[in-house]
């Protein structure tokens, strides 16, 4: 029953005839829906707070529902009625498959959701809802591999928007997988997918008290999650900032030594050197730069071009991003959304602001008149210590070296301390081995794209400012989410 045929869900091809009408039809009957979030607690509700409205990123002026956030009341509430979930591993892994194959059968709402609330094109929504089914596919059956894991008690499981539903998924699987409570908090901008993720988890039998659910803000209900006494460990993924805040903020606890996971950010660099294949590199750093409008923790944000091909590789690569459409996720021929919010875009736009001042925008496409779009834009710097932080949106910066350069460049690439994703576009093998053995990042990737990792084989994670490690997606991910089993006594 536990033990899964396919770990990998199949999803939807676009290019097939009959999974493009399913994917249409399934998503057409929530076009106009509306949805509404709350906070999901076991024990006495608490104080609730007044609704807020959430909107439709590609269409600001559209909501698309409402949420209530948890109070600090709340927040205590939840904590004080939280208990591990204490059955045998086995049913605890048939509850999470179950949990799959209701994400599975209720796609066309999900589709729906991740266009309307994370502003998902069609593509990234079917990658995003495969990745949270296989998330609960592999952590139930790796659990069933290792029965000696002991829960470690209650887990607040921390997400970001940018994978409102497989990375939210990913962690409450992985410490339910355990027997873990968990207190899921969702990233403010994405509660309504959290919501509709957590009813289907206790649709498939997870208990009430052994995942409740937290929407707010970070300050108010994160802080209060992460602080607690009671809290075993945190899971938690976004930016490296709130996980320094985080990791301050458990260390100030009178029962220090809860467990943290933190997957954070990067500055993630591509190398291409002259004997790079033009077209494949170009089309892997489209994808790498701008798929998921950039918004990928693991997207390509300093590519190096050998000065040999800097000229002609560059002139192919602004001829791909003319080809590119922006647009409202909605619609199938919109290959780039918007980004996630007003913040954000302004954020973004600043940025190339300074690079067009400096005389350094190489490209910009244009963009819709409403939504927060981001037209994708490639600008010039000397190398990865020009940029100063992490821009999450479709920005590509680029710099060129001479032969006999790359030992400095991995040298700087490391030096900068994050640690997430590298890709290497080059048909020397000799020079795969020598920088592969070299540079610090959790995941490279030769002569293809480095976005995308896929669950039970390609395990992810960074290093440094990047992350804490394990990999999620990984056989060493769940052993985290467990107390190590004490000495075994040889009788
Ligand atoms: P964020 O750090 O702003 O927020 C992430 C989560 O932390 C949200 O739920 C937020 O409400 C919560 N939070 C904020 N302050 C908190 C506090 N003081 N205490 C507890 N929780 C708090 O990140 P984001 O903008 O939602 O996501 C984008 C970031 O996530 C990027 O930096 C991206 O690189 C990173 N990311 C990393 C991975 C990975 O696997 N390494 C995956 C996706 C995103
Ligand atoms: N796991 C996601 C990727 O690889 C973040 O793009």
């Amino acid at each position: 029953l536990y033990a899964p045929s396919r770990i990998n869900s199949r999803g939807w091809d676009l290019a097939n005839r009959a999974d493009l009408n399913e994917f249409l039809e399934s998503r057409s009957a929530f076009a106009d829906a509306q949805w509404h979030a709350a906070p999901l607690i076991a024990g006495a509700p608490g104080a609730a707070s007044s609704e807020r409205e959430v909107f439709d990123p590609a269409n600001p002026d559209s909501q698309i529902g409402t949420v209530r956030d948890a109070t600090a009341e709340q927040a205590s509430a939840a904590i004080a009625a939280a208990r591990p979930w204490n059955v045998p591993v086995t049913d605890r892994a048939a509850t999470l498959n179950r949990a799959a194959d209701l994400l599975e059968e209720n796609h066309g709402e999900i589709f729906a959701l991740l266009a309307r609330e994370a502003g998902k094109c069609a593509p990234d929504a079917i990658a995003e809802l495969r990745e949270a089914v296989d998330f609960l596919r592999y952590y139930a059956a790796e659990a069933v591999s290792n029965p000696a894991l002991a829960p470690r008690g209650i887990i607040t499981c921390i997400s970001p928007w940018n994978f409102p539903l497989a990375i939210f998924t990913g962690q409450i699987a992985a410490a339910l997988a355990c027997g873990n409570g968990v207190l899921a908090k969702p990233a403010d901008q994405t509660p309504l997918i959290a919501y509709l993720a957590t009813k289907l988890l206790h649709q498939a039998g997870v208990p009430a008290h052994a995942l409740q659910l937290l929407p707010g803000s970070g300050r108010v209900v994160g802080t209060a999650l992460t602080g607690d006494d009671g809290i075993a460990g945190t899971c938690f993924t976004g930016s490296t900032a709130t996980a320094q805040v985080i990791n301050r903020n458990m260390a100030e606890k009178s029962s220090p030594g809860a467990m943290l996971i933190a997957e954070t950010g990067g500055i993630n660099a591509m190398i291409v050197d002259s004997t790079a294949l033009p077209e494949q590199a170009v089309r892997d750093i489209v994808a790498s730069a701008f798929q998921s409008a950039g918004q990928r923790c693991s997207a390509l944000r300093m590519l190096y071009v050998q000065r040999d091909i800097a000229e002609p590789l560059n002139e192919m690569l602004f001829g791909a991003m003319d080809a590119l459409s922006l647009g409202d996720p909605w619609w199938l021929a919109n290959d780039v959304g918007p980004v996630i919010d007003r913040q954000a875009r302004e954020k973004i736009v600043a940025h190339i602001e300074t690079a067009k001042r400096e005389g350094r925008l190489l490209k910009q496409l244009g963009t819709p008149d409403t939504g927060w779009f981001v037209g994708p834009a490639a600008l010039s710097v000397g190398g990865i210590d020009d940029i100063a932080e992490e821009i999450f949106g479709p920005v590509l910066h680029v710099a060129t070296f001479e032969a006999g350069e790359i030992d400095t460049l991995i040298e700087r690439i490391n030096a900068r301390g994050y640690g997430l994703t590298f890709g290497l576009q080059t048909r020397i093998d000799s020079r795969v081995e020598h920088v592969t053995a070299r540079m610090h990042a959790g995941n490279m990737y030769v002569n293809r794209n480095q976005i995308g990792a896929v669950v039970g084989a390609q395990p992810f994670g960074g290093e440094g400012l990047s992350g804490t490690g394990p990999k999620a997606g990984g056989p060493r991910y769940l052993p985290r989410f467990a107390e190590a089993p004490g000495p075994q006594l040889e009788l």
